[in-house]
């Protein structure tokens, strides 16, 4: 774990009860993942951390090719002191120390806290037999941030909370006018004939970077991307409904409420899915049944 770029144990790693982060949510974050050592999409994170920075009024302490700079430095020195294996990288940056007060502008010092951890993905049976999900209908506090990946997951944190007590991996958010929006740390898309459909990003979605290979990896697979507005039910008629995220790369859904969608085995077309996007990931294929 590193703090403003110095490595430090995570047991003496130190953050001011007055940091923004702590007492407000106040911060923003990425989640990368390391493939042979090396982050994968890295510009493309740290991109979209300014986008998220610049949609909160948040300046960051170092620049995107700085920061890109600063976590491969991080990598490598947590080999040097005998880490091994894939990395999960979750670089935060809040808003920094302040008085106590909502008002922002008394913090004028960005913190960036890079947690540096084994990588820990989904178990191979999560992709060999699918997984379940609920729909949440819940209002976004976070929409005012539209669509940023901010620190405050506070109505996501509640969706999980229903989805674990329904032995669920994932909560879908659906909006108050039914319309599916993305999981609460997942883009949702569904097959259905020869489209590839998913919300779209215009909606106050976080716009994954996974969703976005996956839909370029569409024709790979013999399909045709759509952004489209779904609802449940949309869902629930799909051949095939998948889950993407960094961490889960494309990982089956084969229940929603209780109800299997298509025959309730992962399909094949999510499966070709999941190969086309490793291809070009230059990876090999997921794990075979
Ligand atoms: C709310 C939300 N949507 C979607 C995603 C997936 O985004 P990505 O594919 O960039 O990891 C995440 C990742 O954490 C998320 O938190």
């Amino acid at each position: 774990m590193a703090i403003d770029g110095v490595l430090v144990d995570p047991e003496r790693a130190v953050v001011s009860v007055y940091d923004r982060g702590f007492l407000y949510g106040d911060s923003i974050f990425e989640t990368i993942r390391t493939y042979a050592g090396e982050p994968f999409e890295l510009e493309a994170h740290l991109e979209r951390l300014a986008w998220s920075a610049e949609r909160v009024g948040l300046t960051l302490p170092l620049g995107p090719a700085a920061l890109a700079e600063e976590t491969r430095r991080l990598l490598a020195e947590i080999r040097a002191r005998g880490a091994s294996g894939e990395h999960t990288i979750r670089i935060m940056v809040t808003r920094g120390e302040g008085p106590m007060g909502l008002d922002p502008t008394p913090a004028v010092s960005a913190r960036r806290v890079v947690f540096l951890e084994p990588m820990k993905g989904p178990p191979p049976e999560a992709y060999l037999d699918g997984v379940s999900v609920i729909t949440v209908t819940t209002y976004r506090p976070s929409d005012a941030a539209r669509g940023a990946k901010v620190g405050n997951y506070l109505e996501s944190i509640l969706a999980i909370r229903e989805a674990r007590a329904a032995g669920a991996h994932e909560a879908l958010i659906v909006d108050t006018r039914g319309v599916v929006l993305e999981g609460t740390t997942s883009n949702v898309l569904a097959i259905k004939g020869g489209l590839l459909l998913t919300p779209p990003a215009t909606l106050t979605i976080l716009p994954g970077i996974t969703r976005k290979l996956v839909l370029a990896a569409a024709p790979d697979a013999g399909l045709v991307a759509r952004e489209v507005v779904l609802t449940t039910a949309d869902l629930l008629a799909a051949d095939e409904l998948l889950l993407t995220s960094t961490i889960r790369e494309v990982l089956p859904v084969v229940r929603v409420d209780g109800t299997p969608i298509g025959s309730g085995k992962p399909g094949p077309k999510t499966r070709t899915l999941h190969a086309a996007f490793r291809a070009r990931a230059g990876l090999e294929p997921p794990h075979s049944p």
